[in-house]
């Protein structure tokens, strides 16, 4: 699903990711730590195609990010949802629309809309709040309505980035049970944090970056 090969990110003359090979097969549920300023954030924006290795090789889904066209983008994040700190609510929107919105832009019919809203509504626990506004809505509910904007479109990729940012340990947990229901489904999870509740809850495989080299893995240890 995912393939970086001796990817080199730099920002002026600083590393942010250096010589990083990886990979990351379908259905898998990884979690990328590190201390702040690692690159987590960087990688993840790789695979959107949010910025462009110095070096290197990005493949996700089988597409090559690096020489993918501009135009081509919005195809490939289609099938990738986000759920990325500063990608906020619409505050004059309704939890439905706000959730819909990736459907509206692509001209999705009013009917799958529905459908497909209120399924992911449901996948998250908030089908009952779908006609507030974000405002009315606690924190752990406005980080599940996210995740299921992020989740509408059925994406083959999940990518979230500290998702569990602002939450309490027991929303923390709930968040990462509800990715863990979400990669059984099918879709391949990968989560950046630097939270080691989220790494103890969660469980899977984890990547490490410091200062902007992946470390060696250790074993998985369930
Ligand atoms: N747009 C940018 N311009 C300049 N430097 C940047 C930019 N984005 C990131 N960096 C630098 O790249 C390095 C990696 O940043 P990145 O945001 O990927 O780290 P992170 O692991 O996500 O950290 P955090 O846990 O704080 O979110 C840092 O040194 C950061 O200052
Ligand atoms: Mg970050």
């Amino acid at each position: 699903m995912i393939q970086l090969i001796h990817v080199s990110k730099r920002y002026d003359q600083r590393s942010a990711l250096s010589d990083v090979t990886l990979e990351i097969g379908k259905g898998e549920f990884v979690l990328l730590m590190g201390p702040s300023g690692a690159g987590k954030s960087t990688l993840l924006r790789l695979l959107i195609g949010a910025e462009r290795p110095d070096e290197g090789q990005v493949f996700v889904h089988q597409k090559n990010v690096t020489t993918l066209k501009q135009s081509d983008i919005p195809y490939l994040r289609r099938k990738v949802g986000t759920v990325f700190q500063d990608f906020r609510l619409l505050p004059k929107k309704s939890v439905f629309d706000n959730v819909a919105l990736p459907l509206l832009v692509q001209g999705v019919s009013a009917d799958d809309i529905s459908r497909k809203v209120t399924e992911a509504l449901r996948a998250v626990g908030i089908e009952h709040k779908r006609d507030q506004l974000p405002a009315g809505l606690s924190t752990g509910e406005q980080q599940r309505v996210c995740i299921a904007r992020a989740i509408v479109n059925s994406p083959v990729l999940l990518l979230a980035d500290e998702p569990t940012g602002n939450l309490d340990p027991a929303l923390t947990v709930e968040i990462i049970e509800l990715f863990k229901t979400i990669n059984a489904r099918g879709t391949t999870v990968v989560v950046a944090t630097h939270d080691p509740l989220v790494m103890a809850q969660a469980n899977r495989r984890v990547l490490t970056l410091s200062q902007g080299r992946l470390l060696p893995e250790q074993g998985v240890s369930s």
